[in-house]
């Protein structure tokens, strides 16, 4: 079997011919990762990892935050020695050729679409809850939300009782899909204003709550230990996992690279930034949620511990919102109803306000990204390259773009947003991990090549980050787990069947060697 490498010479002609204007800095390229990290994942998805972890969720955005620290360190040397397009798929092409290359682009689908399907269902609870509080409206629970799933053994079960298909997120993704398909692309300008509305509104949060902790709301710090049970996806280690998508997004800097002045250093600046700069929100915030309100799970009535996307637990949250209380952890707006439970009304309907219009941001983002890597994979003749078609008037690749778009909808209007944020989460250590592997790699590989910015201490750095994705992919719920691999098995039997025989640099291996012969 060959492994088809694409060396990262022919990587670095190939997007050299094309020539991008190249205008952005560091400043926007953080601006840009920040637009893309900040999202569902701390305004929606805290509650969550407050029912998995209660308090103790505080560890698991640490654990969170350095897995993604240690690979940021390790995008940023691939990055920086081949600023191109296509993030982990192309550099897993030049390094470990074009079969595991188009299993991490199968699985990049995972982390760019299935996450804009989570922004879209996270968006619609923040908006439905607005315009309840603004004009008294109720959209009906079957309408606006999706069903739950569970698995039996290993035969999934859906439970229609609490919603059917969610409306307002099939409205947001198809919203955004034509906005793309039109070219109306994230200009850094609007960006920028998008970021800024997000941190003003975590900011005036943070300021509202640290001075309102109570020690007690700490005890108990672990009420499900650090590991909960195998599977359940519950305990402070499964609430990493989970919590791990309000990270996810740095990465889509790298995409820029092929856009950005003096890309070698500006883009670990930007990755590691923009990373940062979170990271030390989304500790504050969670101080906040749980020092100012409390964040404790709930349990069932006989005290068992309760998965946040359950049926069991929207029943007992239902039963216990009649007995007048409204616990953190089941809220689908997790921040601004800290401040509605605070009495900060207003500043509540403002945050909430706030995400409803940043969130679409870190959509397009996802949609954008994903579009993108859909695009390199059929440039390089792994997707029919009638996909890549673009389109005469809006020049855009509209026919991807609403591919991507029915996808994201799809998912949005039928799955949880818990569910779908660990689904993704499963794509994205994966392919974090093959970067960690492909800096070791290409080290021994090809040693003397110019690094612009070298991971420190890379044989500790890159293992950490490896073993890192693999513990948090294991500390998924068993459902995303699956996922994977299931989804892994299509995209192989899609290769085998397409790719492989279409491929460019498969085709100018076999006429170098049919000109040999
Ligand atoms: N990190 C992004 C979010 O939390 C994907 O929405």
């Amino acid at each position: 079997m060959d492994w088809r490498v694409k060396s990262l010479d022919d990587i670095l002609a190939t997007a050299e011919k094309k020539s991008l204007h190249r205008s952005l800095g560091a400043f926007q390229l953080t601006m840009l990762g920040i637009g893309a990290i900040i999202g569902t994942g701390i305004f929606v998805l805290t509650a969550a990892a407050a029912q998995k972890a209660g308090p103790g969720m505080m560890y698991s955005f640490i654990i969170a935050g350095f897995v993604c620290a240690v690979a940021a360190l390790c995008y940023s040397e691939l990055v920086a020695m081949a600023p191109v397009s296509g993030s982990a798929y192309t550099y897993t092409y030049a390094v470990m050729g074009e079969l595991l290359a188009w299993t991490v682009g199968w699985a990049l689908v995972l982390e760019y679409a299935v996450a804009a399907a989570a922004v879209c269902v996270g968006w619609s609870g923040y908006v439905m809850g607005l315009i309840q509080k603004a004009t008294g409206f109720i959209l009906p629970e079957l309408l606006s939300r999706g069903p739950s799933w569970s698995m039996n053994g290993y035969m999934p079960v859906i439970d229609f009782s609490h919603g059917i298909v969610n409306v307002p997120a099939i409205v947001v993704a198809l919203v955004i899909t034509a906005l793309l398909v039109k070219g109306t692309s994230e200009s850094a300008k609007v960006n920028s204003i998008l970021v800024a509305v997000k941190v003003t509104a975590l900011s005036a949060f943070i300021v509202i709550t640290l001075p309102l902790i109570n020690g007690e709301n700490f005890v108990p710090m672990l009420p499900n230990g650090w590991l909960g049970t195998q599977g359940s996806g519950v305990g402070v280690v499964g609430a990493a996992a989970s919590i791990f998508f309000a990270y996810v997004g740095f990465d889509a800097v790298s995409t820029a690279a092929e856009e950005t002045k003096d890309p070698q250093r500006n883009v670990p600046i930007g990755l590691i930034g923009s990373l940062g700069i979170c990271t030390v929100f989304y500790m504050l915030v969670a101080a906040g949620v749980v020092g100012s309100v409390g964040a404790q799970p709930i349990t069932s009535i006989t005290g068992a511990v309760l998965s946040p996307d359950s049926a069991e637990f929207v029943t007992r949250c239902k039963e216990l919102a009649s007995a007048g209380s409204t616990p953190i952890v089941c809220s689908h707006e997790a921040l601004a109803e800290v401040l509605s439970k605070l009495h900060y009304d207003q500043v509540s309907k403002l945050v909430g306000l706030a995400a409803s219009i940043a969130l679409p941001s870190v959509i397009l983002m996802m949609i954008f990204g994903q579009t993108r890597i859909f695009f390199v994979m059929a440039r390089d003749g792994l997707l029919p390259e009638k996909l890549a078609d673009i389109h005469p008037k809006w020049k855009t690749p509209w026919l991807m773009t609403i591919v991507t778009g029915i996808f994201v909808a799809v998912a949005a209007a039928f799955f949880p947003v818990g569910q779908l944020a660990d689904i993704s989460n499963s794509g994205t250590l994966f392919a974090f991990f093959m970067v960690a592997i492909a800096v070791l790699i290409l080290r021994k590989t090809d040693p003397n090549r110019t690094r612009p910015f070298k991971t420190p201490m890379v044989w500790v750095v890159a293992p950490v980050a490896a073993g890192g994705c693999l513990f948090l992919f294991f500390s998924l719920p068993t459902v995303a787990q699956l996922v994977l691999p299931i989804w892994g098995s299509v995209g192989l039997v899609i290769y085998f069947l397409y790719s492989r025989k279409h491929s460019h640099v498969g085709k100018a291996i076999a006429a170098q060697e049919a000109a040999k012969k």
